[in-house]
């Protein structure tokens, strides 16, 4: 048993639980009408409701004695401070840099790290510098015409992020551009996102933070042979592309202009970098103005993490409510259902910041765990959601913590925005109440719990608070659950099998079902 477990804030958790499974939500509201305005909390442009929770006064006690017991806040200080927090690379995470307009970060004798605003404010003058020309038309490609069509190249960290902001971006951007993303290794992605774009007004943005991702250069090849098929195999194609990397003697050995080489830093993770120029594709489309009010949204949530008490700290009560059906309810998935059609992309951003982060089977003690972690993170915009897995979601054997994300106001129209209020506010009161019906096939259990959180209209500020919300969260569990968020051992192993497979080495090693699986395969068949 791991010293967690058999802690006293865990232990007294695990005999409460007990206490609590027989509860009925819509009993404890019954009993207590200030409930819903207890259980929630307004941090700038966001209103979060947890009643609709399996948790009582003394819940939230418990919970919070297990975030003292972590050390959360010290957590979450050593963060900002820029201590080593992700202890197996020996490095600091400082992707809360990248969104700080304070003179220095960390703030002055701060354990040794150095000063990165330097870097951070100059490698952003450069990608505003970069998209304010290309918005005013002046960045011509080989043949004189200026570059409308913007294409991003990257996977992971490299795509998700950019493509959440783009699209939740999209009434700020300027419509004039045409922005389009590949990530697969799939040809069928690239061709599909080059369909209609012209060769000579294209831009290619080639993201990636080690340069060696296999897609995101497979993918940077074909976009240029795709060039040259059309505009010939002259150096000045290298005007249609940028980098956003770590490694800029690669993307400069593999042909990009010194000049559109923008930076990433080993003290940012991939997952946490869509703040640096790894936005760009963003800060094209939408403006630098706007994604300065992007940065400003996330540092007001940064301000909140690092100064509110636990009992007041949003990113905190998440990360505690996802522990407690996590490791107590033994729920193994929740749902994120934004209920605004241009966050459609945030699921999947989310996927990899919680899955990547806290999928682990090890603590950063290097001891193998006897608790759950991260949950497998899943959802889709709603209203389309209700016509797929609601009825899981309502009547399923599975217990699945959902998060409501709701517009409080739109710029659409009023009918529009009140549509997806009704349904989000439904759909969370039906999964808390359940049903009564004669026919058992027609009852609703209830009792199913969800947070909703209220977002002022999807603007950048608003955009920034809400993403950098749940990057705290994910912190925050980490904290919780004695991990560390900031690495990605478990990735590594699968491509290097990839790439011994590609390389046709040592396929006898392999397990006999991926030997008998490839020798069907062309171009293994023997
Ligand atoms: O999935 C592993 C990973 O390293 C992610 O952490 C990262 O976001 C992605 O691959 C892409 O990496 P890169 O930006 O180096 O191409």
């Amino acid at each position: 048993m791991s010293k967690l477990t058999e802690s006293p804030a865990w232990r007294a958790l695990a005999e409460h639980q007990r206490h609590i499974e027989p509860l009925q939500m819509r009993d404890l509201f019954a009993a207590d009408h200030g409930r819903a305005k207890r259980y929630s909390l307004e941090c700038g442009a966001i209103y979060l409701d947890y009643s609709r929770h399996r948790i009582t006064d003394d819940t939230l006690r418990l919970l919070f004695a297990l975030a003292r017991q972590a050390n959360t806040s010290a957590w979450i200080e050593r963060m900002f401070s820029g201590e080593h927090v992700n202890n197996s690379e020996n490095r600091a995470a400082l992707h809360v840099a990248l969104r700080a307009d304070q003179e220095r970060f960390p703030a002055a004798g701060s354990n040794g790290t150095p000063d990165v605003m330097p870097m951070v404010r100059a490698a952003r003058a450069r990608a505003y510098a970069l998209a304010d020309t290309l918005r005013g038309g002046s960045i011509r490609g080989a043949t004189g015409k200026p570059l409308c069509h913007i294409v991003n190249l990257g996977v992971g960290g490299s795509d998700l992020g950019p493509r959440l902001l783009s699209r939740a971006m999209r009434r700020q951007s300027d419509s004039s551009l045409t922005l389009r993303f590949a990530a697969n290794a799939d040809p069928a992605d690239l061709d599909a996102a080059l369909t209609g774009l012209d060769p000579e007004r294209t831009l290619f943005i080639i993201a990636s933070k080690t340069f060696t991702t296999v897609e995101t250069l497979s993918n940077a090849s074909r976009a240029r042979a795709w060039l040259a098929a059309s505009l010939g195999d002259a150096p000045e194609l290298s005007t249609h592309f940028a980098a956003v990397t770590a490694d800029e003697a690669k993307a400069h050995g593999w042909g990009v202009p010194a000049e559109r080489i923008f930076p990433m830093w080993d003290w940012v993770g991939g997952r946490f970098s869509m703040w640096s120029s790894v936005g760009l594709a963003a800060v094209i489309a939408a403006g630098p103005a706007h994604f300065d009010n992007l940065l400003a949204g996330a540092r007001a949530m940064d301000v909140h993490f690092r100064e509110a008490p636990l009992e007041r700290n949003m990113p905190v009560i998440l990360a505690l409510l996802s522990v407690w059906y996590s490791a107590f309810f033994r729920t193994q998935t929740h749902a994120l259902l934004p209920y605004l059609e241009d966050l459609r992309e945030f699921p999947a951003w989310a996927q990899q910041l919680h899955m990547e982060s806290n999928g682990k089977g090890v603590d950063r003690d290097g001891q193998p765990v006897d608790y759950p972690t991260s949950p497998v993170i899943w959802g889709s915009s709603g209203t389309p959601s209700q016509h797929s897995f609601h009825q899981l979601l309502h009547q399923g054997t599975r217990l699945v913590p959902t998060d409501f994300i709701v517009p409080r106001s739109s710029d659409g129209d009023a009918a529009t925005q009140h549509l997806l209020v009704v349904n989000a506010l439904a759909q969370g009161s039906a999964l808390m109440t359940g049903a009564a019906a004669a026919e058992p096939y027609r009852v609703l259990p209830g009792n199913r719990p969800s947070s909703t959180l209220l977002i002022d209209k999807l603007e950048p500020h608003a955009l920034g608070q809400l993403l950098a919300l749940y990057e705290h969260k994910v912190v925050a569990e980490a904290a919780l659950l004695n991990l560390n968020p900031f690495d990605q051992c478990g990735v590594e192993f699968g491509k290097s099998v990839a790439q011994s497979i590609e390389r046709g080495q040592q396929t006898e090693q392999l397990d006999a079902s991926t030997q008998s699986l490839l020798s069907r395969i062309e171009p293994w068949r023997h």
